[in-house]
């Protein structure tokens, strides 16, 4: 049995194949419209999601399964006490396989080992979002066609933002990527990533506060909220949130063929002015979010 909740968990060649099922789901949706008859989807969001819930149930929908579960911890009975390893124990005798989000780093970890299903990590606390990231992946292969020889610029929260340190992680298996750390002393990536991570595998990057002085040099620019949730003091938000606002005028100067892309939900770090930029991707990204869980779910499933 397989659980996904860190990128790493998934080789090189196995997000090649996800990607290219998710390729073949979107070409030929019908012939995926019955793969999870009988199969059940468990959603069990401890934290708000708008994207990562409906698209997972949407996917299990289009798959012929069912979907049950719950979008807030308060209309569970986490809210009497009862622990992740019960919760998922007792929801492993209902549903074939379980996606979890809950604001407690490794939580998702903790309950895969209980599980009797396979567990899917939708967002752990400021951890890793490995399924925000299977759909960056799928949006950066659609746009670009490839993962080697890119500059990717990651901007905004770099500290909380966990669709960073999960998208980063993946990136350091292909060849020659540069990233580029857009954001403000406060909230650059934590050190475990940086001496694990980039200076552990001698990845090339730059760190600055400058968005517009890099923009020339980038093929991605991943845009991030920041992380208000995560702040333990809200002057400290105020004062940072609005840091970096992309607007049309700052694109100016950004190759022709860059592609913005960004997690979502935004607050006000991309201007809507932006949206009709050819260059701007995100609202692909939340298509191709579903297709690409539709394609885990085969893959957890071991449906052929
Ligand atoms: N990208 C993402 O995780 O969005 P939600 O919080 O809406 O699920």
């Amino acid at each position: 049995m397989r659980h996904l909740i860190d990128i790493m968990d998934l080789n090189v060649e196995e997000i090649q194949e996800l990607i290219d099922v998710a390729n073949d789901i979107i070409a030929n949706p019908d012939d995926y419209a019955e793969k999870c008859r009988r199969k059940k989807l468990a959603t069990l969001f401890f934290e708000p999601s708008t994207r990562t819930r409906l698209s997972f149930e949407a996917a299990m929908y289009e798959l012929g399964g069912n979907v049950l579960g719950f979008s807030e911890a308060q209309s569970s009975s986490a809210a009497k006490g009862e622990s992740v390893a019960d919760t998922i124990k007792t929801v492993g005798a209902y549903a074939d396989i379980i996606a979890m989000r809950h604001p407690k780093e490794g939580a998702p970890m903790v309950a895969s080992m209980r599980s009797d299903v396979p567990v899917i990590n939708a967002g752990d606390g400021g951890h890793n979002h490995p399924t925000q990231t299977l759909t960056d992946l799928l949006t950066i292969n659609r746009v670009l066609g490839h993962f080697d020889n890119i500059t990717i610029g990651f901007c905004g929260d770099l500290k909380f933002g966990r669709t960073v340190h999960s998208l980063m992680n993946a990136m350091s298996r292909y060849e020659n990527v540069k990233y580029v750390l857009i954001s403000p002393d406060e909230l650059k990536i934590p050190e475990y990533l940086r001496y694990n991570l980039l200076e552990g595998h001698n990845i090339e990057y730059v760190e600055t506060q400058d968005l517009e002085s890099v923009m020339p040099e980038l093929d991605i620019l991943y845009m991030t909220r920041v992380q208000r949730e995560r702040f333990f003091n809200e002057q400290d938000y105020i004062r940072l949130k609005d840091s970096y606002i992309l607007t049309p005028e700052k694109l100016e100067n950004a190759k022709k063929d860059m592609a913005v892309l960004h997690p979502l939900p935004r607050v006000n770090e991309i201007s809507t002015a932006v949206d009709s930029d050819p260059r701007a991707r995100y609202f692909e990204q939340v298509k191709n979010g579903k297709f690409i869980r539709m394609a885990l779910i085969l893959k957890l499933l071991e449906v052929e």
